[in-house]
């Protein structure tokens, strides 16, 4: 299976997810990691493991629907069953995510239904609750509400800043990602009335 990611920094859950199709040797290859910037760290690991790189920017095009157009063209080009979503700081068409619909993920740093949009880790630490954690579910219209495919919590600790928390829910990022797309590519997931099925029997 083809997957593509998109990226818009740093790209550790797309570090952790080619490594760990490497690693465990999923019936998967990574055929292109793309970048809506130029500058997005992410995209010289990806070039160094041999991974096609693109970057599409967004501040090339006038409106969301043209540059979610040239997008869609550049990502259909490497021919996906999945694009995954990390740390891809984008709001998307309707059109865009009903072409990709049941075959995009995204990872969500918080758990979901709390906390969907920015700032998520500010978020948990002002509302005081004691676990936070991050989510990877399908992508819908609704943005951050699509079918969940897996969770993990964290406990919020006292003198927890959004950078020690953060921290701790990235840790578990890099473990539920790439747990949730091997399971895409395995065939695992289905989904039906809005919920994610796992096939744990294969
Ligand atoms: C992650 O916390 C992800 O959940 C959120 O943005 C961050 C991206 O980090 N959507 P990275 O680029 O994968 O390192």
């Amino acid at each position: 299976k083809n997957i593509v990611i998109l990226i818009s920094g740093r790209g550790s859950n797309m570090e952790a997810v080619v490594r760990a199709a490497q690693a465990e040797r999923w019936p998967a290859r990574i055929a292109a990691v793309i970048s809506n910037r130029a500058d997005a760290s992410g995209l010289a690991f990806a070039a160094e493991h041999g991974i096609p790189t693109a970057v599409v920017a967004n501040k090339d095009y006038a409106s969301r629907a043209e540059f979610d157009a040239a997008l869609q063209t550049v990502i259909d080009g490497f021919q996906p069953d999945l694009v995954v979503l990390a740390g891809f700081m984008r709001i998307l068409t309707e059109q865009f995510v009903a072409h990709y619909a049941g075959r995009m993920l995204n990872i969500h740093p918080s758990l979901l239904p709390l906390f969907p949009g920015l700032a998520t880790h500010a978020q948990a630490l002002a509302a005081g609750v004691a676990e936070h954690g991050a989510t990877v579910h399908f992508v819908t219209a609704e943005l951050d509400h699509g079918p969940m495919v897996a969770q993990a919590a964290v406990p919020v600790l006292p003198g927890d800043t959004v950078e020690t928390l953060s921290a701790r829910v990235l840790q578990q990022e890099h473990v539920i990602y790439p747990r949730a797309i091997r399971w895409f590519v395995e065939d695992r997931l289905t989904i039906a009335q809005g919920a994610v099925h796992v096939d744990h029997t294969k």
